[in-house]
């Protein structure tokens, strides 16, 4: 099944991205993003890559448990976002479909709210993540 996004993040605005750092975020991601760490197990100097990452409220989490993080997300503003609020978080701009990263660079893949806007099969999407750990 190939899932299609109704929205168009490659052009997501810069006040969008605000919106969604000030709204979407501290009412309902922060609360996901816990459940991720929790999921997740120990993360204490695990390399973790955050799939559409957005703002970067789950890559800030995972950091806080420990692991050595690097975002990418497609939306520019959204990664501009994350870093003016993000230290020691590598923050990439690029798309889940050409994962920009050699074989075994990370343990540990997340991705919260990504799987349903990002554009090819879930299962190409997963072979990717599993080439990149
Ligand atoms: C609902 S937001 C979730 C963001 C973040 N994971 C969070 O929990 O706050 C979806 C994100 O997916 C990103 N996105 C959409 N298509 C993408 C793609 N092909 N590759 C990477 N990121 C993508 C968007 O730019 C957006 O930041």
């Amino acid at each position: 099944m190939t899932v299609r996004s109704a929205m168009d993040w490659g052009s997501t605005a810069d006040d969008a991205a605000r919106a969604y750092q000030g709204y979407l975020v501290p009412g309902m991601f922060l609360a996901l993003a816990e459940k991720v760490v929790e999921t997740a197990g120990p993360l204490d100097g695990a390399r973790v890559l955050d799939v559409a990452c957005g703002t970067g409220s789950l890559s800030r989490r995972l950091t806080e448990a420990g692991a050595s993080v690097t975002g990418i997300d497609l939306a520019p503003p959204m990664v501009a976002v994350a870093r003016e609020l993000s230290s020691g978080i590598a923050f990439v701009e690029g798309s889940a479909d050409e994962l920009p990263f050699p074989d075994d660079s990370f343990d540990v893949v997340t991705c919260q709210q990504g799987p349903a806007v990002l554009p090819r099969p879930a299962g190409r999407r997963r072979r990717d993540a599993a080439r990149a750990a």
